[in-house]
């Protein structure tokens, strides 16, 4: 119960197989979404939104390790977050992923404690 403060706060986002290969899923927390990719690369995370408008990442297409958001189609770099395709500039940001007891997890950066109602 030592973790060094700037250790992510692992979450469970759902079992190996739950993300099909090349596919995306939406994952929840509190007010929070982000989209966790199983890629031929591997398992990433990034912010849910869309940085051009609000559209969920996770009603997108994988392609390799780029993210078409379903919107107005721009396209991210699964890996990175960098924005590849207007309309999408602005780059995501992305979360480390690890795969344990076949388990996913997202490390997601820890929130003060006793944070208020
Ligand atoms: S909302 Fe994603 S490209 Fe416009």
């Amino acid at each position: 119960m030592n973790g060094a403060v700037n250790e992510p706060q692992w979450h469970v986002v759902g079992s190996v197989g739950d993300i099909d290969d090349e596919d995306v899923m939406r994952f929840d927390l509190g007010d929070a979404t982000y989209a966790v990719y199983n890629t031929s690369q591997g398992y990433f995370a990034t912010d849910g939104m869309c940085t051009h408008e609000e559209s969920h990442l996770a009603d997108g297409f994988v392609e390799g390790d780029i993210i078409e958001c379903s919107y107005h189609l721009g396209r991210f770099h699964i890996p990175t977050g960098q924005a590849r395709d207007a309309p999408a500039i602005v780059d995501l940001a992305t979360y480390p992923v690890k795969v344990e007891g076949g388990k996913i997890y997202i490390g997601l950066p820890r929130r003060g404690s006793g944070g208020g109602a």
